[in-house]
């Protein structure tokens, strides 16, 4: 049984496969509507979430199938002490596949050792979100037309944001990717992903405070939230949180098939003036996350 817990569970052959088959979906939905007749997914989420549980959901319904969860740790009996592990145990009777947001880094790997059904890891801490990872993969090979040759600005809260950290993580696959990290020096890129990743693939990248320094070079830039909930002290929040702000001005320039992304929810990071650029692709990204997510599902449930 395959679970996804960390976007490397995945080979570089395999998520050309979950590409292909979402973008078959896109084309053929009918097609798909009963792959999953009489299958459920539980979606059991420890922390807030508006896309990641809904477009499980949304996806899980496109494909015929049901769909039972809770979407706050406190409507379930972890609030009474149950074990992560016991709460997964126990709802893989009831499901046929689980998808798993928790605030601890390394639950959904924990949940998955004792499961009887498929985990999905939706995001675990400051740590992992591959579904996330899996629906820019889709985003960026449908908008730009490929997966390599691309200069990637990285921007935001590089330390607490997971999607960030599963994204270098999968484009350190492809050939010829170089990276712009940018952000304040209190929110830089982990040690571990510089090293472990980005030093170790021998990708190209580089560390700046000032979003428009690179802002000419860039094929994507992907914007992010500072993660307001993994702070320590309101103070610091406060001082980072409006430390970018994309707008028409600051995109002056940048190149006209620019792609820009963000995972999602925007807070004040990109400038509502920005939407209706041709080059804004976050709310298309927010799409392409139901079908990459049915393409997953069907892979994991081994559905042909
Ligand atoms: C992201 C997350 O939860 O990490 N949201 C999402 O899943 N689309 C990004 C964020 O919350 O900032």
């Amino acid at each position: 049984m395959k679970h996804l817990i960390d976007i490397k569970d995945l080979s570089v052959e395999e998520i050309d496969e979950l590409i292909k088959v979402a973008k078959d979906i896109i084309a053929n939905k009918e097609k798909y509507s009963h792959k999953c007749d009489g299958k459920t997914i539980a979606t059991l989420f420890f922390e807030p979430s508006t896309r990641t549980r809904l477009s499980f959901e949304a996806a899980m319904i496109g494909l015929g199938g049901q769909v039972l969860g809770f979407s706050e740790a406190a409507s379930s009996s972890v609030s009474k002490g149950e074990s992560v592990a016991d709460t997964t145990r126990i709802v893989g009777v009831y499901s046929d596949i689980i998808a798993m947001r928790h605030p601890k880094e390394g639950a959904p790997l924990v949940a998955s050792l004792k499961s009887v059904v498929p985990i999905i890891n939706a995001g675990d801490g400051g740590h992992n979100h591959p579904t996330q990872t899996l629906t820019d993969l889709l985003t960026i090979q449908c908008e730009k037309g490929r997966l390599d040759n691309l200069t990637i600005g990285l921007c935001g809260d590089l330390k607490f944001g997971r999607t960030v950290h599963s994204l270098v993580t999968a484009m350190s696959r492809y050939k010829n990717i170089k990276f712009i990290l940018i952000s304040p020096k209190e929110l830089v890129m982990p040690e571990y992903i510089k090293k472990d990743v980005l030093e170790k693939n021998n990708i190209e990248y580089c560390e700046t405070t000032d979003i428009e320094e690179y802002m000419d070079k860039l094929d994507v830039l992907y914007m992010t939230r500072v993660q307001k909930e993994r702070f320590f002290n309101e103070a610091d929040y406060v001082r980072l949180k409006d430390y970018y702000i994309l707008n028409k001005e600051k995109l002056k320039k940048a190149k006209e098939d620019l792609c820009i992304m963000h995972p999602l929810p925007r807070v004040n990071e990109i400038s509502t003036d920005v939407d209706d650029d041709k080059r804004a692709c976050y709310f298309k990204q927010a799409e392409y996350g139901k079908y990459i997510r049915m393409a997953l599902i069907l892979k994991l449930l081994e559905i042909k």
